[in-house]
């Protein structure tokens, strides 16, 4: 059975945002059978088309025989091509269907592993290429890619350069331990943790820099924090201290929330979300020291040894005691990398920042201010037994006008997890990779 399209083909998003100007007029649908419900001279059958999904009504007496029939047989996930009326529903949230004229199966699914009863998460993990059409991973997507939007639009628009890092690098930046090595012809590169290094040269070519794209590390600890390959924003800006760069963290995640309760308020209801928690991250953002963070840790008689860096559960603890993001700076020099430079004022001190997300979901940021002294820079680097020759180009930064500068990396996934209220970053990334998951 073909159909004749003569009827304009619409996306179900068309119709949400502007339903009434299709009212009574005929459109064509693709997409798949997401639900059904029948009963006796109807079948109700919900169309998803990616874009939205929509109740059509298929009513014996409209339709001939046997399209009345393919509405009987029509399984979940079949593909269907779906003509009829835009009527109004004031029972939907979308605010029409479709009353159906003609119908046609396009492929008939058998078996669709993810039917509507529970499933456990490592059979949805296994299914993931499907179970990105249910709509609660729908919606975190979409949610995903405006956070993306945000990031971009937010650099964009105050005179940032994009600036790509590469994936193959020669050198550790976060520390030799989580290191994915791999062969490179005869010798050996390392997939990047974070794209800061070149984001520094990029800040001294361009002034306002940033990268965005995936880094990996081999993160051996199971938690539901920690993905192997995960997506990093880096902005990196030259003539910029460690205030500064804590205003534009602040400025840049405040933009980030409300882009979202903007733009994807339907994917935050249907989440459940508590928007009036989103609706609270307004700045200014809390501003406490390691110290001052260290003395809550106490405050709450909570088990902490001063010197070390906060575990999640630290975190949480910290994030407990304010309703919005809260930073945190100048950690001990001794945990924090060989880039970080020292607080004048007390060199057992760096000048970095961290940003805590509410509601426990932990760090989302990390940066600060980079040391740009040559030498102490070439101790620095001895000190961490890292390969000088390796760092050649990176020392080259401070060689021909050094100059202060300050950046950060801000995790996509822990922010979408955070902004969605989704406990997993698993559920964060389309296809996430984990120690234990490379598939599909
Ligand atoms: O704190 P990190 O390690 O900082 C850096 O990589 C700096 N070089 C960034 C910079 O200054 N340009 O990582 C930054 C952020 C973390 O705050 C966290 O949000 C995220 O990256 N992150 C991870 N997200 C998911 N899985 C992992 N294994 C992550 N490791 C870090
Ligand atoms: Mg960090």
């Amino acid at each position: 059975m073909t159909m004749t399209t003569t009827t304009p083909n619409v996306y179900i998003e068309d119709l949400a945002q502007n339903g009434t100007a299709y009212l009574g007029q005929d459109v064509t649908l693709h997409g798949w059978l997401y639900n059904k419900r029948s009963s006796g001279k109807l079948h109700f059958l919900q169309l998803r088309d990616g874009t939205g999904t929509i109740q059509c009504v298929l009513f014996k007496g409209d339709v001939p025989p046997e399209m009345f029939e393919a509405g009987n047989r029509v399984t979940q996930e079949s593909s269907v091509r779906v003509r009829g009326t835009v009527k109004e529903d004031k029972r939907s949230t979308l605010g029409f269907e479709i009353g159906v004229t003609d119908f046609e199966i396009l492929h008939e699914s058998v078996d669709y592993p993810i039917t509507p009863k529970e499933h456990g998460v490592a059979f949805l993990m296994d299914h993931r290429h499907l179970w990105l059409r249910s709509s609660r991973q729908h919606a975190i997507t979409r949610i995903r890619a405006e956070i993306i939007r945000a990031i971009r639009t937010f650099f964009d628009e105050r005179g940032f350069t994009l600036v790509d890092a590469p994936i193959f690098t020669p050198n550790a930046c976060e520390g030799t331990t989580n290191l994915f090595e791999t062969d490179y012809f005869d010798d050996k590169a390392y997939l990047t943790q974070s794209g800061q290094l070149y984001m520094e040269a990029a800040a001294a070519a361009f002034g306002k820099a940033y990268c965005f794209g995936p880094t990996f590390r081999a993160e051996k600890s199971k938690t539901r924090r920690h993905l192997t390959e995960f997506w990093m924003v880096e902005p990196e800006v030259a003539f910029l201290d460690l205030a500064g760069d804590m205003d534009l963290a602040e400025d840049f995640v405040a933009f980030i929330v409300r882009a979202v309760l903007e733009n994807r308020r339907a994917e935050l209801t249907l989440l459940e979300r508590d928007v009036s928690k989103l609706e609270a991250v307004q700045k200014p953002f809390p501003r406490i020291t390691y110290d001052e963070a260290t003395k809550i840790l106490k405050q709450e008689g909570h088990a902490f040894e001063y010197g070390d860096d906060f575990g999640a559960e630290d975190e949480t603890i910290i994030s407990n005691h304010f309703d919005r993001p809260v930073l945190i700076h100048r950690y001990p020099s001794a945990i924090k990398a060989f880039y970080m430079k020292p607080d004048p004022e007390n060199p057992e001190l760096s000048l970095n920042v961290d940003m805590i997300a509410p509601e426990g979901y932990g760090e989302i940021i990390g940066g600060g201010q980079r040391e740009d002294d040559l030498n102490v820079l070439l101790k620095k680097i001895k000190e961490h037994e890292l390969p000088e020759t390796a760092f050649g180009w990176y020392l080259d930064l401070r060689r021909y006008g050094s100059f202060p500068h300050s950046g950060f990396g801000l995790g996509v996934e822990r922010t979408v997890a955070w902004i969605c209220g989704i406990h997993h970053v698993r559920e964060t990334i389309p296809f996430p990779r984990l120690m234990e998951r490379l598939t599909p």
